[in-house]
């Protein structure tokens, strides 16, 4: 079978990428999916077990940051589009440790950049290299206002300075030598498959298992969430019809402070185990704050809806219980992610607290 586009993802295995993986391996037959990733504590191939024997899809176990090797990716795969997710994502992870984070998030991102205009050799005729962001980069917002596509960028966390840097390479790029790139800066993801060292996943674990709830600060820190099958087909819009060289927000208009967000989950999964309503609130455990902890985060993804017409489709509500069903239903994935690695991390985290 002959295919009209040789997709590179890289970090295909972690939360987003797997969900991005399995919308183009299904919507797309003839386009064929190439996820690379190293498979570090966050990526795991158990989130692509139905998509894992199709025949446009294709695993590579690598480094982004092993520059010989992506350029003969590149090379063997006669890549033609990136889709580039792979990086350190966790920012509690980047306080204990920033080089890992300087790394894989910039060095690794310059890796590929310089792979894609050493193959594409000025040839950028159906091209594109489109890297996924975070709404972190712009910094914190007070109590009013959104972050644009203009908001200048003010990164305060290890990790967001890490993505802020990635995100100017590959703007310098663009600029620079005319790669075909285009850049989207999401905000907070919720659903399936998510490493359960984030907020939700981690509460709703947590909360299932009786164990404290560690809520950072007085709770009062907000986000802005989005369903990660609509950031998925986000990037299949942005994909197919951005403009070159510019930048899109994503984001649902959906703010929550964190400690409603909690009782709602709390709610949720009390129900759902036929436990009184409410009576999980017990658990929650107020921590020392996170350094550096951002106040606010808000989204304006005007521009993606009127010039590209993306809109989230899922309500809050119906998100969160379908998410909080998936981690009850699959327990054994939550046990396997559990171990190892990651579990030592947790225990270090929790006695840290
Ligand atoms: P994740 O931590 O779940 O997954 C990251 C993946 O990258 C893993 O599969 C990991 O193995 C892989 N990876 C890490 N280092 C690598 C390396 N050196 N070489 C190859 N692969 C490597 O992350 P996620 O939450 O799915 O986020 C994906 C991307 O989206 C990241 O770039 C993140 O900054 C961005 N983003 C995330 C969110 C969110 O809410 N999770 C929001 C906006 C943007
Ligand atoms: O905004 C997009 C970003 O969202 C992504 O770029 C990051 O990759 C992703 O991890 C996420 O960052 P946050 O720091 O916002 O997500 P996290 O789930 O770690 O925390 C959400 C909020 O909950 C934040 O205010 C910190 C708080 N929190 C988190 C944890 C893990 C707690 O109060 N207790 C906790 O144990």
């Amino acid at each position: 079978m002959k295919y009209n586009r040789n997709i590179l993802i890289t970090g295909g295995a972690g939360f987003i990428g797997s969900h991005l993986v399995r919308l183009l391996v299904n919507k797309y037959p003839n386009y064929r999916m190439i996820n690379m990733d190293v498979l570090t504590y966050a990526g795991n191939l158990a989130n692509l077990k139905d998509v894992e024997e199709k025949e446009n899809y294709e695993f590579v176990k690598c480094d982004i940051c092993d520059f010989e090797r992506v350029q003969k990716i590149f090379q063997d795969y006669q890549i033609n589009s990136v889709i580039h997710l792979a990086a350190e994502s966790h920012v509690d992870r980047s306080i204990r440790d920033p080089f890992s984070f300087a790394q894989t998030n910039v060095m690794g991102t310059l890796s590929l950049l310089q792979a894609a205009k050493h193959a594409w050799d000025g040839d950028f005729d159906n091209k594109l290299f489109y890297h996924v962001s975070t709404d972190e980069v712009y910094g914190s917002l007070g109590e009013d206002g959104f972050f644009v596509e203009a908001t200048p960028y003010d990164p305060h966390s290890p990790y967001s300075a890490s993505k802020a840097s990635s995100d100017h390479f590959v703007r310098a790029f663009h600029d620079t030598y005319g790669l075909p790139t285009v850049i989207s800066n999401c905000s907070n993801n919720y659903g399936s498959y998510q490493f359960p060292e984030k907020l939700i996943p981690l509460f709703i674990n947590n909360i299932c298992n009786n164990k404290p709830l560690p809520v950072y600060g007085k709770g009062e820190n907000v986000r802005d969430w989005l369903y990660v099958d609509d950031h998925a087909r986000a990037i299949d819009v942005i994909f197919h019809e951005g403009k070159l060289g510019n930048t899109y927000n994503i984001g649902g208009f959906n703010e929550w402070k964190n400690i409603d967000l909690i009782k709602v989950m709390i709610k949720t999964v009390d129900r759902l185990l036929g436990r009184e309503e409410g009576s999980s609130e017990k658990l929650i455990t107020y921590v020392t704050d996170r350094a550096g902890h951002d106040l606010r985060y808000a989204i304006d993804s005007t521009k993606l809806k009127e010039e590209l017409g993306w809109e989230p489709s899922l309500q809050f509500e119906e998100g969160i219980e379908k998410t909080v069903k998936w981690y009850l239903e699959n327990t054994e994935w939550l046990e396997n992610i559990t171990s190892g690695d990651y579990q030592d991390y947790y225990n270090e985290m929790y006695k840290a607290k």
